[in-house]
């Protein structure tokens, strides 16, 4: 089987992270989400791995490179305009055709990886694979309706879900989604959708088969969902300490502290991680807090957040929670007269204030 990742799109929701860098991009405990995406593939025994790009493409190549330090090859398909995930198939035709193949959505995660799902796939094979699990809100996805086991019906966004059975960011095709892929029109927000080519093949009487992942799910496109996110998987962390921790220090739970990272006069409660060459100084680091690289914290608190590499957070009186800061973001109190605040936003920033 070969892997196709979607990696293109703009990350709306994320701005203005995302005015900068590709909202794949963005680290989940201190990795990018789109490698954990390429490990699940890698995991799963796959070795071609196609990401297909737009806009941000040049950023993801050198981000990712040729995958060597994964054992895989990895090609990149520049997808000409955003039209579509069925677009991108369209457009990965060439590397894709003639082998059937994993499409893995770049701002998705999925506990537990894919191996078993491909492995089933490739046993029973049908035309089709496609995931679902329940939420609360369908009318964000696609939904599935099932007759039995049978996928009957789906729809893209639906105003009136038929089911609470959302469409996972993971696929599986052989050659005929090419051809469901080129029948479709666009959708009401002018793309061709996935989910209207697989409509196509269950009305051709393919064969499309479902499975209900039985872990956590994260299609991260907003805010709350970077933290859950980053919540999930620091939960899965196990302690390691190869930075520098000093004897006034506690560091409680799961921690992993980076090489070349410097902890004085703090306390860490993890789940957390510490970016190498990080230093904390005389604070608080709470449970799910992710710091990234070349940080430096110093007489502040913060938890429940993602710290993005080179900032720093000095001497802020209240805690920090549920924050997301980009790279290179000085965070800090104002010395100068008059007392006042002072900002420099991008677009879109958003800023809670005591
Ligand atoms: C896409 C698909 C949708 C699926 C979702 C999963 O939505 O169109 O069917 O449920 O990914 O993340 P989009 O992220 O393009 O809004």
């Amino acid at each position: 089987m070969k892997g196709l990742i979607l990696s293109g799109g703009k990350g709306t929701r994320l701005r203005p992270i995302t005015y900068t860098s590709a909202k794949q991009l963005v680290p989940v405990a201190n990795k990018p989400i789109l490698f954990y995406g390429i490990e699940a593939m890698r995991d799963a025994g796959i070795r071609e791995i196609g990401i297909v790009v737009g806009d941000t493409g040049d950023e993801i190549r050198s981000a990712v490179g040729q995958g060597d330090r994964w054992g895989v090859s990895i090609d990149y398909i520049q997808q000409s305009a955003p039209l579509g995930l069925a677009h991108a198939v369209l457009e990965s035709e060439e590397f894709l055709r003639g082998t059937p193949f994993v499409m893995y959505l770049g701002d998705n995660l999925i506990q537990g990886g894919i191996r078993n799902l491909t492995e089933e796939f490739q046993r029973s094979r049908p035309d089709s694979m496609i995931l679902l699990t329940p939420v609360q809100d369908p009318t964000q996805f696609g939904v599935a309706e099932l007759s039995g086991e049978r996928v009957v019906r789906l729809e893209e966004k639906p105003a009136r879900p038929r089911s609470n059975l959302a469409l996972v960011g993971v696929y599986m095709f052989n050659d005929s989604i090419f051809e469901a892929a080129r029948a479709i029109s666009p959708s009401a927000r002018g793309e061709l959708e996935i989910t209207d080519a697989i409509q196509w093949l269950i009305d051709r009487g393919l064969r499309v088969d479902s499975h209900i992942v039985q872990g956590w799910w994260k299609d991260t496109g907003k805010l709350e969902d970077m933290l859950e996110a980053n919540r999930l998987i620091l939960d899965l962390l196990d302690t390691r300490i190869d930075g520098k921790v000093d004897e006034a220090s506690k560091v409680d739970f799961k921690v992993v502290i980076e090489e070349g990272a410097e902890v004085v006069e703090s306390t860490i409660r993890g789940p957390a991680i510490i970016g190498r060459g990080t230093r904390l100084e005389h604070s608080y680091i709470g449970p799910f807090t992710s710091i990234g690289d070349n940080c430096r914290v110093k007489n502040s608190e913060i938890e429940h957040s993602i710290v993005l590499e080179n900032s720093s957070i000095l001497d802020i009186a209240h805690r920090i929670e549920d924050s997301l800061i980009g790279r290179n973001v000085e965070l800090s109190r104002s010395p100068l007269r008059p007392v006042a605040y002072r900002f420099m936003l991008g677009d879109n920033s958003k800023v809670g204030i005591l």
